[in-house]
């Protein structure tokens, strides 16, 4: 059963001013689990770091929408999990909410990233719990 619908854009260029004025790492480790830090920084090309870490902030903010929560009092940035099958496709988890299923899709244009996400559960609470 659908229990929520979140859809997310963000501007490349606000995460591209991140990596030219410094900041971007301190934002990649608020916003990225280690695991997700270390995929990051496999990357070499800036614009290829900024776009993907766009994704990944579109993606979790999507993530948020869905659940009806947004960010920063039920749940953080790093309490979404995202990692990728071996086809490339994002995969979502929320290991604080395991009974919720995360179907998810994620793009991006030289100018934004945009990202949206389908939750799923198998009971029928609309809420975080
Ligand atoms: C919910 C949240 C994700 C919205 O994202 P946003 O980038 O602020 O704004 P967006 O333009 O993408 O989305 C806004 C719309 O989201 C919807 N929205 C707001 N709260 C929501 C919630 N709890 N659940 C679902 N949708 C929500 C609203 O429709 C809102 O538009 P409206 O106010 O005109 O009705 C945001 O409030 C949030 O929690 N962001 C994380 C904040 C943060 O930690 N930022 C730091 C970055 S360094």
């Amino acid at each position: 059963m659908i229990d929520g619908l979140g859809l997310d854009i963000v501007e490349l260029s606000t995460v591209l001013a991140l990596f030219k004025d410094g900041t971007a790492p301190r934002f990649a480790r608020f916003v990225l689990t280690d695991e997700e830090l270390s995929t990051l920084n496999e990357f070499t090309q800036e614009h290829r770091r900024a776009e993907w870490l766009a994704g990944r902030f579109a993606l979790k903010e999507a993530v948020s929408k869905a659940l009806g929560t947004g960010l920063g009092r039920f749940l953080d940035f790093r309490d979404i999990h995202i990692s990728t099958d071996d086809y490339g496709k994002p995969i979502v988890r929320v290991p604080r909410l395991p009974g919720r299923t995360f179907t998810v899709s994620l793009t991006h244009t030289n100018n934004v990233a945009c990202a949206v996400c389908i939750m799923e559960s198998s009971n029928r609470q609309s809420s975080a719990e």
